[in-house]
């Protein structure tokens, strides 16, 4: 009877809970889903959906620009919302959404919260990922590009259809490994998911992407994921936990290299763990050995996948669009013609290619590889986004995708693959589209390895196209199928593959 009483109580004390903040709070206007007023339920199910980008870009075209999808979460989609959320010096902290992407009580720089730690880690890290590093890490990518090159051509001359999704991301893990520790993982050898590697991220994103929703119960839902891990003598740890178990041994066997660091190379290359170990040794308590470890770590969590679905989505848009196709063959052929592109093309070289630019930019547009609205938390004060009052602690954020399909910034054919839309002379029109343009996120949490992606995509891109056919295994007019846990991921982006007998 007490319990029968004790439990009415908790169920009233809810009731009126739900009732004065649905009701009686400023934000009661902003329309969307009726469930998603009271529970963070309705965003989770979205999300466990697989679809969840989708979900966001039909909010915004049904609700307008600010869309509720949770009791405190609100997304939008408007360049005012993008400058005043992530722009210059912002205090929009990221929200415990991304603690489920972390080994609880390990920094990274992805997850971290502390905008001033944050802000210190970002120093450490930053000269290492800028665009004049790149010269070390073309080499590594040359010769990725090259047995990826080899493998198409076996795959040509055996006449069978590949799943290009997969391979490309076989192609960015064993760029990102080679960049990061000089040493390939080895998924271009066989299209084998060495190590298990390509599970454990792709376990992680789940992970992260559902649990996130209610990031407070990571800590306790890893440590028991972790411990259900050992009973079962796996061993593995969970997701991030096992890339980061991976990247130590690579380290190590690293360091165990004869005079592994300090090398001059005669290409000019130099790994990351060379330039990390370089750090730590000048200024050890500035960059620890955690700054290393992390530091590769981040590389290979962040920076496959990633590269992966941005070259599937440049390919499959080239291939659902034969005359856009067309131009960047022509583009590339004349380049040929002119000397002006070499056997592995040079990303200096890339860099001239105006059509090029504007194919990597649009697929980019269409299909940004990040899915979920990056979430942000109204720092102390609230704040004014697209002319509504936010108090402090509501989770505010822009998704990519919603974004990018803003009718409002890119027109009726929004929706549409027009590499030509990046090509006009209207400066005010391209600097309102760039405002709008996030693929690699915005501000001071702007990806730290776009460069090395476009690296990745721009020597790659003409290479192959240059070198192969391609046809889309189901036809022009199917669509291919995507699953967004945090990454929207093809996957049955299935490829017929012929090495060019012309040469045109
Ligand atoms: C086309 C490829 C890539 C895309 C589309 C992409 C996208 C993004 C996005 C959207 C963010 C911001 C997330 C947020 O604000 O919540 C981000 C952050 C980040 N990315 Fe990338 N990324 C790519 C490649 C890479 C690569 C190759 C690396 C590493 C080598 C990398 C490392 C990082 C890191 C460390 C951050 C966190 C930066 C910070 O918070 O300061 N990414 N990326």
């Amino acid at each position: 009877m007490q319990i029968i009483l004790l439990l009415g109580l908790v169920g009233v004390a809810y009731a009126v809970y739900l009732i004065k903040s649905i009701w009686f709070t400023p934000l009661r206007n902003v329309p969307g889903p009726f469930l998603a007023r009271f529970t963070n339920i309705w965003y989770l199910f979205q999300v466990h959906s697989g679809h969840v980008e989708r979900k966001n870009c039909e909010l915004h075209e049904t609700y307008g620009p600010v869309v509720r999808y949770g009791p405190n979460r609100y997304s939008f989609n408007s360049p005012e919302a993008i400058k005043t959320i992530y722009g210059h010096s912002t205090q929009f902290a990221k929200s415990s959404f991304y603690d489920a992407f972390m080994v609880p009580g390990r920094w990274n720089v992805f997850t971290e919260r502390n905008i001033k730690f944050h802000a210190s880690l970002r120093r450490e890290y930053q000269a290492t990922f800028s665009m004049s590093n790149l010269v070390n890490f073309e080499p590594y990518v040359d010769q990725c590009a090259k047995l990826f090159d080899q493998r198409l051509h076996e795959v040509s001359e055996a006449g069978v259809a590949i799943d290009m999704g997969h391979w490309l991301q076989c192609y960015a893990l064993d760029v990102i490994s080679q960049i990061t520790f000089a040493e390939r993982l080895g998924t271009l050898d066989s299209g084998e998911d060495i190590g298990g590697v390509m599970k454990s991220l792709e376990d992680s994103f789940y992970y992260g992407s559902t649990v996130g929703v209610y990031g407070s119960i990571h800590p306790y839902l890893f440590a028991f994921v972790s411990f259900l891990d050992r009973l079962s003598g796996s061993g593995n740890g969970q997701g991030i936990g096992y890339v980061i178990k991976i990247a130590q041994e690579k380290i190590n066997a690293y360091k165990a290299k004869p005079a592994a660091i300090y090398q001059e190379t005669e290409d000019g290359s130099e790994e990351f763990v060379s330039k990390f170990m370089k750090q730590n040794a000048a200024n050890p308590e500035r960059f620890t050995t955690n700054h290393i470890l992390n530091g590769c770590a981040m590389n290979i969590g962040a920076g496959s996948d990633t590269t992966g679905i941005s070259l599937s989505a440049v390919l499959y848009y080239l291939l659902k669009n034969p005359g856009c196709m067309g131009k960047l063959r022509e583009e590339i052929f004349a380049f040929r013609k002119e000397g002006r592109l070499s056997e592995s093309p040079t990303y200096k070289q890339s860099q001239d290619m105006p059509y090029l630019q504007a194919v990597l930019k649009e697929a980019l547009r269409l299909h940004p590889a990040v899915g979920q609205p990056l979430e942000r938390v109204v720092p102390e004060g609230g704040a004014t986004i697209d002319g509504k009052y936010f108090a402090q602690g509501n989770i505010v954020g822009v998704s990519c995708w919603a974004a990018h399909r803003n009718k409002a910034v890119w027109g009726q054919d929004a929706d549409e693959f027009k590499p030509d839309r990046w090509l006009i002379t209207d400066t005010d029109k391209l600097s309102a589209m760039n405002r709008s343009w996030m693929p690699f996120g915005v501000g001071s949490r702007t990806c730290l390895g776009r460069h090395i992606s476009m690296l990745e995509m721009c020597k790659l891109v003409p290479r192959i196209i240059r070198d192969f056919d391609f046809e889309l295994v189901d036809g022009l007019g199917a669509e291919w199928k995507t699953t967004a846990y945090w990454f929207v991921k093809p996957s049955n982006f299935r490829v017929r593959v012929r090495t060019r007998s012309t040469i045109s």
